[in-house]
């Protein structure tokens, strides 16, 4: 067993460290590449600290919330190389100032305030403004302005409750760190990780990651970059920096056992010496790399043709050969594979049996031939193991037992744990990766929080969601805990079949256009945008809904990588309302596979003519393909996407 770098290239990111870290480097047969990421920020530069001192000193500023230890301790250290301190003190104290956790409070002690109203665990954003609402200590924000001190990027949930509460908000950015003097050794990295001519780096905080990504931006190169890490054995010291690196969506292959340099150095180069010296160093010769599931068993995954796959890259609104398409509901009754599996057995049962699941979702995409497979699942498994009951039966669509519509049912809900009760969703996740094409991506999905709440209250589907609605305004406490239930249960839901082989994630929210806007806006939004933000591994999340023109902009402000449209909307227009940043699937109406071949692949060059080319558009249904459509029509449209778009990519 070959042992250390054996002689290979590796680059480091560390600053104050530097040198340690090249010495370890070398004693496990490496070759450094140092390129430091980080200088210390002269205290000057934090101009919004600054801007904040002087409102706070003119007596403006009513409310300071700190976030982050590290980040009130530099503004701190602005203010009091600024202002005298009997001033500063003075003016503090006059503010309620609120502390999100031990961290900031500790920073605000040492300079002598005490009086800190303290927020309870687990210390989110949540609590923070339970506090405001509810302590004593703190005033009606209408009309008051009230600073928060952020740290890295700002959290735009809590500003938008804060601003809907009437009050002025004043963001505080304060750092520490910003890109060294000299970046040409930054440069230097990503070029030779981009060559393919080093193929191990070494993360030792999430800011490096920032930094990286925001010079390789600047020179077009943010793509590439994040291609030659995926197929580099990227290793990171520890959580938060794995986090940094997985929202730059960059498998991280190792994490150090503790967050040290030498464990992170000793590991990475074990995991460097597994890989075959004879691989070569060009990033596409690397494929299979095994990753540990919970269950004990390893997932062979073709990364790199998977990750390059012209679905992941529309995902990532990256630049692709033609528009990727794939169809919600693409195996099911219009398919005669379908029915013949579906004829031995119920529905439910064919969801339970993962060989049979497994065998569905592959089957419907390689016949196809769309650029994307889809679970064989269903949004309502999940709430058996809640504790309710659920049937299929007789055409009616589902039905639901034990309708949750109080308090003291919402206490009787269970809690689920999809590693015990969900495991068959995670086994066919696991058998259909197996046999799908390698370079075909797998979507896992779940339903959204909300659409999965009113399956519960209503007990089945609804025309006017009215069990759900009264719960909602009726019973505001009961619909947090039921929400917040869903939400904890799904997001473990995704991320186990994100474990398990999905390489992307879809939430469908299939009647959330039912809700006014500031419905959707206060009581639903924020469950989604959690269930986003906590999506681990990070892979791309879509977020699916329907009949929710009317406030696509606080849809597309879930967090989601890409916004699923219904046909309801001009393509275009809803893209600009969702924003530039973000990649768009839709939306063509399911019906249209229903009328005559011409009007298909007429109709679907309209949507592409729309999407005008841009990258980051996955074609597909506005909803999911009617049992009564003939298998040749769905044929016919996949047909006419891939053709149109791909001429229309040379023809532009
Ligand atoms: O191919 C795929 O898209 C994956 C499989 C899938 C199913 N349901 C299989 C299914 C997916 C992604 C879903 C999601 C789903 N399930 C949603 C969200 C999407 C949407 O359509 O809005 C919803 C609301 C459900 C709940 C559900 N499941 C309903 C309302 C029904 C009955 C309606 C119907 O079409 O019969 C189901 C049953 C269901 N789910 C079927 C299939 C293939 C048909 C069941 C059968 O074979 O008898």
């Amino acid at each position: 067993m070959p042992a250390g770098f054996q002689g290979q290239r590796v680059v480091a990111f560390e600053s104050r460290f530097a040198e340690e870290m090249a010495s370890l480097i070398s004693r496990h047969q490496g070759v450094a590449q140092l390129a430091p990421a980080l200088a210390e920020a002269p205290l000057e530069q934090n101009v919004g600290a600054i801007r904040f001192g002087e409102r706070l000193l003119q007596g403006e500023v009513a409310v300071a919330v700190f976030m982050t230890g590290v980040g009130t301790r530099t503004l701190m250290d602005v203010l009091q190389g600024r202002y005298r301190k009997p001033d500063l003190l003075g003016a503090l104290s006059r503010a309620t100032l609120i502390a999100r956790g031990p961290k900031p409070i500790a920073a605000l002690r040492a300079l002598g305030l005490s009086t800190v109203i303290p927020v309870p665990e687990p210390n989110t954003w949540r609590e923070v403004l339970e506090v405001i609402d509810t302590s004593e200590g703190c005033p009606n924000l209408s009309g008051l302005t009230v600073a928060v001190q952020e740290y890295g990027t700002p959290n735009r949930l809590l500003l938008e409750e804060l601003r809907r509460r009437g009050a002025e908000v004043l963001q505080v950015p304060v750092y520490r760190w910003t890109l060294p003097s000299d970046t040409g050794p930054l440069y230097r990295a990503i070029d030779a990780l981009i060559e393919g001519t080093c193929r191990v780096v070494l993360f030792t905080n999430s800011m490096q990651v920032s930094h990286l990504f925001q010079l390789a931006s600047q020179k077009q190169k943010a793509d590439a970059l994040r291609r030659a890490l995926n197929h580099a054995v990227t290793a990171s010291i520890g959580p938060n920096c794995s986090q940094a690196l997985r929202r730059e969506l960059v498998r991280v292959d190792l994490e150090a056992g503790q967050p040290n340099m030498a464990c992170l150095v000793e590991e990475a180069s074990r995991k460097a010496a597994a890989i075959p010296q004879d691989e070569g160093v060009q990033p596409s010769s690397r494929v299979v790399v095994s990753v540990e599931v919970e269950s004990g068993t390893a997932v062979p995954r073709t990364f790199s043709r998977l990750d390059n796959s012209v679905f992941m890259r529309a995902c990532r609104r990256q630049a692709t050969e033609y528009t990727p398409i794939w169809l919600m509901r693409q195996a099911g009754r219009y398919m005669a594979e379908y029915r013949e599996i579906r004829s031995r057995t119920s529905f439910l049962g064919l969801c339970k049996n993962s060989d049979l699941a497994a065998e569905v979702t592959v089957t419907a995409a390689h016949r196809l031939g769309v650029d994307a497979a889809i679970i064989f699942a269903d949004i309502l498994l999940i709430v058996e193991p809640m504790g309710l009951g659920l049937t299929f039966e007789g055409g009616d669509g589902p039905s639901i037992q034990g309708v949750i519509r109080s308090q003291a049912e919402v206490d009787r809900l269970s809690e689920v744990i999809p590693e015990e009760s969900l495991s068959f969703v995670f086994d066919a996740v696991r058998k259909a990766r197996a046999g799908l094409r390698p370079d075909l991506p797998l979507i896992g999905f779940a339903g959204a929080p909300f659409t999965l709440a009113s399956y519960i209250t209503e007990g089945g589907g609804s025309k006017n969601y009215v069990h759900t609605k009264e719960l909602m305004y009726r019973h505001p406490g009961a619909w947090d805990s039921m929400m917040q239930l869903i939400s904890r249960s799904i997001t473990r839901y995704l991320n186990g079949q994100i474990l398990a082989g999905a390489q992307a994630v879809q939430l469908f929210d299939s009647w959330a256009g039912c809700l006014s806007p500031e419905d959707y806006r206060r009581s639903v939004l924020p469950y989604t945008a959690q269930v986003i933000e906590n999506i681990k591994p990070r892979v791309p999340v879509i977020y699916f809904s329907t009949g929710t023109g009317g406030y696509l902009e606080l849809v597309g402000s879930t967090g989601a990588d890409v916004i699923g449209v219904d046909w309801r909307i001009d393509l275009a227009r809803a893209w600009a309302r969702i924003g530039e940043g973000q990649a768009v699937q839709g939306n063509l109406d399911p019906l249209v596979l229903l009328g005559d071949r011409d009007s298909i692949a007429e109709k679907a060059g309209e949507i592409l003519e729309r999407a005008g080319g841009r990258p980051g558009h996955i074609f597909n249904l506005g909803h999911g393909v009617l049992p009564q459509t003939p298998v040749d029509q769905v044929l016919r449209l996949v047909d006419a996407v891939h053709e149109r778009s791909r001429k229309a990519r040379l023809s532009g």
